[in-house]
């Protein structure tokens, strides 16, 4: 499902937010929203929520694979700290 957004619609809108290649070089991260720092987990469990998928618990085995995938992902792109997001 990540693909759907991250991939196939970066550079697209989705409502009010510009979809980005959902990479992981600015987490954790300082959150408008959350008024404080996030981890990636708890990002990944809000587009779990939006596609109203099960959420998974904050350090199970599927976010920690998925961090892992993530993180080569980002691979070669420079470390953005601080990072704050909307
Ligand atoms: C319905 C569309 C949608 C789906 C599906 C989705 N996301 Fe997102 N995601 C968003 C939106 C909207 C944001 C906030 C804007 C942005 O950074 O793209 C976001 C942000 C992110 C970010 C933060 C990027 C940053 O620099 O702040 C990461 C990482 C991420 N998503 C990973 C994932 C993963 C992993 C999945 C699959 C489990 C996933 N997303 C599925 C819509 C989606």
């Amino acid at each position: 499902m990540c693909v759907n957004c991250h991939e196939q619609n970066a550079g697209n809108y989705v409502r009010a937010d510009l979809l980005s290649e959902g990479q992981v070089n600015g987490f954790p991260t300082y959150r408008l929203k959350w008024a404080r720092v996030g981890s990636i987990h708890y990002r990944m469990e809000e587009c779990y929520s939006q596609v109203r998928a099960t959420p998974e618990p904050y350090g199970s085995e599927e976010l920690t694979k998925l961090q892992l995938y993530l993180a080569w992902r980002s691979n070669g792109l420079l470390l953005e700290s601080p990072a704050v997001r909307r």
